[in-house]
């Protein structure tokens, strides 16, 4: 079926869905975005997610494109237009089309555009683990904004694939940050460790959910930094994103972690997070 995208007021085949060359986005990355899984129908953590757009928006001084109530209805209505129930809906908002300035134009007029690709939520691929290697953080020092300036993101992420690896963590400062397009975790003497809430890392909202329902649990996680030799000793790690929720990381940089297969505290996590995307019962 022709996937229904949204771009300025229009709802548009995929291929009808364009922007104009003299977008801020395309120009100058000037533009922030989301990325919401729909699992049986239903937008993942979708308050959490438009809160955060709503941040990274306000760090940029990017105006709303509409209200939050017409941005719900927008969403609602590619999601129904798509007629799916699982997918990845990504959604950007730039500062709009105006003659090519740096500088911000007199009266920016944002520009949202709205897509939805089927996806499969939980692959059994990714249960087993994935290997990450690690390369040098070079993001600008706003890494907690959203915004599609994504380049670095794409080298690390390149190199990770050229290596046959599904990530790459990135380090700065001799501290693991996260990766590519993921929140970095490890399992140490017991506990789970997470970089904290920095300008230096994204606030993942799979982490914020992951955090709580391990508070609930009992389960006790650090948000502390951790280096790459930690990485290398930890019992065990994982990563976090709205595209894979929690995925064990059996390697990094061809090193074993741990036995080399999922932990039990990591399948723990992947287990609550699973219930919290389709309910207990699901
Ligand atoms: N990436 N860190 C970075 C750099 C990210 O790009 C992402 C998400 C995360 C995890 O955030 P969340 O749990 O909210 O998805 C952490 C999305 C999925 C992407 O760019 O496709």
């Amino acid at each position: 079926m022709a996937r229904v995208a949204y771009v300025d007021g229009r709802y548009s085949d995929l291929p009808g869905a364009v922007v104009s060359v003299e977008d801020r986005g395309l120009q100058f990355a000037d533009s922030v975005y989301e990325v919401i899984a729909l699992v049986a129908g239903r937008l993942v953590d979708l308050d959490q997610h438009l809160a955060r757009l709503v941040r990274s928006r306000r760090g940029l001084g990017l105006p709303a494109p509409m209200t939050d109530a017409g941005l719900r209805v927008v969403l609602r209505e590619v999601v129904r237009r798509n007629r799916l129930r699982d997918g990845l809906l990504y959604l950007q908002v730039t500062r709009g089309q105006a003659p090519r300035n740096h500088a911000f134009p007199a009266e920016p007029r944002a520009s949202l555009m709205v897509t939805l690709r089927s996806w499969t939520p939980f692959p059994s691929s990714l249960a087993s683990g994935v290997a990450v290697v690690s390369c040098n953080d070079l993001r600008w020092q706003r890494c907690d904004l959203k915004t599609t300036g994504l380049l670095p993101n794409v080298l690390a992420k390149q190199r990770a694939q050229e290596a046959g690896a599904f990530e790459c963590w990135m380090v700065k400062g001799g501290v693991v940050t996260e990766g590519a397009s993921s929140n970095a975790w490890i399992v140490r003497d017991g506990s789970v460790h997470t970089h904290p809430l920095s300008h230096d890392v994204l606030g993942g909202i799979t982490r914020e959910v992951l955090l709580e329902l391990a508070a609930a649990n009992d389960i006790e996680i650090l948000e502390e930094p951790f280096h790459p030799t930690d990485v290398r000793s930890a019992e065990e790690a994982f990563l976090t994103s709205t595209s894979s929720f929690v995925v064990p990381v059996i390697s990094i940089d061809g090193n074993e972690i741990g036995d080399g297969i999922p932990g039990p505290v990591t399948r723990r996590l992947r287990e609550l997070y699973r219930d919290h995307v389709y309910g207990p019962t699901g």
